[in-house]
């Protein structure tokens, strides 16, 4: 546990001090932002998990006087960091150093009194900090900024033109894009909060993070994927002695795991809506062929999904986050693409028969293993690497595949961004969608096993398709939304003036005549600046994420 403390401490230290300022997630912290991370995915979950265990959600007076704020919480244990934001009011997130100060301060926190309504007396770790000063003197340094959620003010389009390089484009996008460190501390704190309402129920249950929340291709304002983990509650150690007598739990019984899962998230949905601290729009989606809780957290403006024995979605998760980190082209390759296919209408942040961004970042994975020679590795490569305790099946699908990044060979592939960019608007301008899917695990085209416009094969239950949702015109727009943009940017290497207009990234993030419901007016492009205004505003929506009940 030293380990962990010590990143717990550096990386308080780091935040404390620069309360206000857009903060590089831990991953990022401890490498080059650009050239991603080494540390393992359980690694990052369990420090994560363990700061979220040590915070507090705090509502603060408007005006708060930092040092006297901090000062007062200091009575309760050392504070290893904080942050606040304005989202409904100024809030903080406060990290302790020792899990027993939380509970010191919690013991020496009220319950409410109010006259007109009943308060129920649930106790949790989101508490509001009052003071009784007249006319206190906001701490000079502090303007609390919007919640993490909100993405901000974008400088793509105004430093496009200065950069010299695609890949730099690329790169300043996904800046711009990616969670800041605050936001992982507010989505993994909320992931605790919701973990607390459940372990009251199933007290050996876990709340686990997945997508984009934690596979390293999250952007501001994507939703917060949670599940609960039952799987765990086994329950069962050996006799103390032999004995002909042997003991079990009288439990209900129903007719199966769906149901089990189903009535599980209806009483804690049901909690959630009448004791969730800052939760509300609370949802039972439970008829989904993943039966969900859907909920907004208010305070930290995150959409909420919360699903029960979702393990194969965390593997899905961890493969990414892999991949993500294994080579430094991938993330501004996901970033830039997502970022493209979502100007151009190509996803949407309504369920549909859209492609999915978990759809288009395995086509892009893809790719990359189709180059030559690859960028990364196949499935079937990361499991041959694999050690004894990553052997695992789920539900009697193989989910094997290594963990450890540095045992994975960096690649021999030296094709720059700008390449990679173009060639990927390329490969999918002339694929075989008709004929062929698409298959991370091999990392070869195969023949459609049925009918469906895009076939991408489940990595790990792999007799399904990813993308069963996406119909033929849904396809049609994409391929020619490639070729189109394939040819703006062949046609720019082309010219080697760039006649002050946007160009690289910043060219092929404008809307075109192939956009959905182009008018003649609209057939005009549209400034820069304007499409990356729109952008940030479909950003703002926060909310669904294309998730399909077909087959998610
Ligand atoms: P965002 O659009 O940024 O939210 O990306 P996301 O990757 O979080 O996608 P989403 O919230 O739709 O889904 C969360 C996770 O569920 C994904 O990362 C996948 O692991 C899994 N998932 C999503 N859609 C599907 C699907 O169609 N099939 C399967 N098998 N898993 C899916
Ligand atoms: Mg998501």
């Amino acid at each position: 546990c030293i380990r962990l403390n010590s990143v717990l401490r550096a990386t308080g230290r780091a935040l404390s001090t620069t309360a206000g300022k857009k903060q590089r997630p831990l991953a990022a912290e401890t490498s080059d932002q650009h050239h991603g991370t080494r540390n393992n995915f359980s690694d990052v979950q369990s420090v994560r998990h363990e700061q979220a265990r040590h915070s507090v959600l705090i509502g603060c007076p408007a005006r708060i006087n930092e040092n006297k704020f901090l000062k007062y919480l200091s009575q309760y244990g050392e504070v290893a960091s904080h942050f606040f934001f304005d989202s409904n009011g100024t809030h903080a997130v406060v990290e302790f150093v020792d899990l027993q100060s939380v509970e010191s301060l919690l013991s020496g926190t009220k319950i409410p009194n109010d006259e007109d309504l009943f308060v129920v007396p649930y106790k949790s770790r989101y508490i509001r900090v009052k003071t009784t000063e007249v006319g206190q003197q906001a701490a000079s340094s502090l303007t609390p900024p919007p919640p993490p959620q909100s993405p901000p003010a974008s400088r793509v389009f105004q430093l496009c033109p200065l950069l010299s390089a695609l890949e730099e484009q690329a790169h300043v996008l996904q800046d711009e894009l990616q969670l800041t460190e605050e936001s992982v501390r507010l989505r993994y704190l909320v992931s605790s909060l919701i973990s607390d309402i459940a372990t009251a129920y199933f007290p050996e249950a876990t709340v686990h993070l997945y997508g984009s929340s934690v596979n390293s291709f999250g952007k501001m304002g994507c939703d917060l994927d949670l599940f609960l983990n039952l799987e765990d509650i086994k329950g069962y150690k050996s006799g103390k002695t032999p004995s002909s007598y042997s003991a079990e739990f009288w439990m209900r019984r129903v007719s199966s795991g769906r149901t089990a899962q189903q009535k599980i998230l209806s009483v804690i949905g049901e909690c959630i809506d009448s004791f969730g601290p800052g939760c509300n729009e609370v949802q039972k989606i439970l008829n989904a062929r993943c039966p969900l809780v859907r909920f907004s957290h208010q305070s930290s403006g995150l959409q909420c999904d919360l699903t029960a024995d979702n393990k194969i979605a965390l593997r899905s998760s961890e493969l990414l986050y892999i991949y993500g980190n294994l080579d430094h082209r991938v993330r501004p390759l996901v970033f830039s693409l997502r970022c493209w296919a979502r100007v151009h209408g190509i996803t949407s942040c309504i369920p549909g028969q859209w492609i999915t961004n978990f759809s288009l970042t395995m086509m892009v994975l893809f790719f990359l293993q189709k180059r030559n020679p690859p960028v990364i590795p196949t499935l079937d490569q990361l499991k041959n690497l694999a050690g004894k305790k990553e052997k695992i099946m789920v539900d009697g699908n193989d989910c094997t595949f290594v963990g450890d990044l540095n045992k994975i060979k960096q690649s021999a592939n030296t094709e720059s961004l700008d390449t990679l960019l173009i060639e990927f608007l390329e490969f999918y301008g002339k694929f075989d969608f008709r004929t062929n899917c698409i298959d991370i695990r091999k990392g070869i085209e195969k023949n459609k096993p049925e009918a469906a416009a895009l076939y991408i094969q489940n990595p790990f239950e792999q007799t399904l398709n990813i993308s069963k949702n996406v119909n033929q015109s849904q396809l049609q727009k994409f391929v020619n939304l490639t070729q189109e943009s394939a040819f703006t940017l062949q046609d720019q290497a082309r010219r080697s003036s760039k006649n002050g207009k946007p160009w690289g990234l910043a060219s092929i993030l404008q809307t075109t005549s192939s956009d959905k419901g182009a008018t003649t007016k609209r057939n005009k492009k549209v400034s820069a600046s304007e499409r990356i205004g729109s952008l940030l505003d479909s950003l703002k929506d926060n909310g669904n994420t294309g998730k399909t009940e077909a087959e998610h």
